[in-house]
């Protein structure tokens, strides 16, 4: 038996592990530990994940909630540490780029646990997201590297990390969107918002850099009054811009767009049938980004940079600047042609991701 323990902490982490608790369970050889460090912990930006997802319960719950980053990483670390002395496994087992990953990352390698990184490579080079520097700690540290996109196998090379280590396999995260498309087809959301297929946009805004600046969460607030317009605007608002517009005037000019429909975060599902049946989406998101590559559905994604460059070289995806009126300015092009847009499935993104890790991991 090969023992490991996977760990999820954040949102993200539920989808990119769900597939790989699947996989490891069909191969049978593994004993499997599943720590969820308690990073996100409201209902809608966890647990539902779990039912929707069919992931089993969490062995164990850290519960550490939010802090700082040093108060959330140091306390993930001082909580994790004692499951790996006793449980003594052959590997831990992180995913993506939250505080989560890094934390367990470290705690493992102290006591020379090997680590797997899935998701390894990706890199936006803006040092100023607390997630870039996640992933560059992670993968320094890992053992085995588990890579999404051909910019991750380059990036690891120049970054020096010995190719022996990586291996280009595939999203996890599609793994998850392909298995739940045709259960996401149940879902009522559309006719609960009374929503028209293409009526409308999908929104997620999340980054610190879009929505603890209150300054560019009003320039974006600025092209929404302009797009809803047009089309209705379903917004699942993510809890830490819901906390930081509370009683501002961004929150009165919210509430004031008839056509915005603001929502607390869905769950999976619902947010499946609303990306696949929407005119676009505008988000900063990371995943999303790469869900809308698949689901061939133009994607604004409001930032600088992306970590993810074949979403916008073979996918659905482009940059937009912060700024009103470069946000119309590509809202009206797409618009000019019909929200159309044509892209490619990026190489190994066919739901086998999951798969092919775990038949790396136990020929190992
Ligand atoms: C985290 C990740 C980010 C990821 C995002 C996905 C880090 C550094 N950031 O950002 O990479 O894209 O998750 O959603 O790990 N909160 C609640 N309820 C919850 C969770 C959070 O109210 O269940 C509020 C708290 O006020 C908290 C704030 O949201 O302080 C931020 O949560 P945190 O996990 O620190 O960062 P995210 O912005 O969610
Ligand atoms: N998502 C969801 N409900 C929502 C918003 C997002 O289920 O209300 C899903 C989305 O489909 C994707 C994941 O959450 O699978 C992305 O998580 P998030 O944007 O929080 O994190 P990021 O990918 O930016 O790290």
């Amino acid at each position: 038996m090969i023992r490991i323990i996977c760990v999820c902490g954040a949102r993200p982490n539920f989808m990119k592990i769900a597939p790989l608790m699947k996989a490891f369970k069909k191969k049978g050889n593994f004993d499997i530990l599943l720590v969820h460090t308690g990073q996100h912990y409201d209902e809608k930006m966890s647990k539902l994940f779990f039912e929707e997802l069919e992931i089993s319960k969490p062995d164990i719950n850290l519960e550490v909630g939010s802090g700082s980053h040093a108060v959330q990483t140091a306390e993930i670390m001082k909580r994790f540490e004692p499951v790996v002395l006793d449980f003594k496994p052959d590997y831990v087992l992180v995913v993506g780029d939250v505080n989560s990953t890094i934390a367990c990352g470290l705690v493992a390698v102290k006591l020379d646990v090997k680590l797997i990184h899935v998701e390894a490579g990706l890199r936006s080079f803006d040092r100023s997201m607390p997630e870039e520097i996640n992933r560059v700690l992670t993968d320094a540290i890992s053992d085995l590297l588990f890579v999404t996109e051909q910019s991750g196998i380059d990036n690891l090379k120049n970054e020096g990390i010995n190719s022996d280590k990586v291996h280009f396999v595939g999203n996890v995260m599609i793994d998850t969107l392909l298995a739940s498309r045709q259960k996401s087809e149940k879902s009522k959301i559309l006719e609960e918002l009374n929503l028209r297929k293409r009526g409308y946009v999908v929104i997620t805004l999340h980054r610190p850099s879009n929505v603890d600046n209150l300054e560019n969460l009003s320039k974006i607030i600025s092209a929404f009054e302009v797009i809803e317009k047009d089309l209705k605007l379903v917004f699942p608002i993510h809890p830490r811009t819901r906390k930081n517009i509370e009683g501002t005037e961004l929150e009165k000019r919210m509430k004031a767009m008839t056509n915005l429909i603001l929502l607390e975060p869905v769950g999976y599902l619902d947010f499946l049938r609303l990306t696949a049946n929407a005119a676009m989406v505008m988000t900063d998101s990371g995943g999303i980004q790469e869900e809308t590559t698949i689901l061939q559905i133009p994607c604004m994604t409001l930032r600088e940079s992306t970590e993810r460059p074949v979403t916008i070289t073979q996918g659905t995806n482009r940059l937009v600047h912060i700024d009103t009126q470069d946000i119309l300015r590509y809202y009206t092009q797409l618009k000019a042609c019909g929200f159309r847009t044509e892209g490619k499935v990026p190489r190994f993104w066919d739901g086998k991701a999951a798969q092919r890790i775990v038949s790396i991991i136990g020929s190992l």
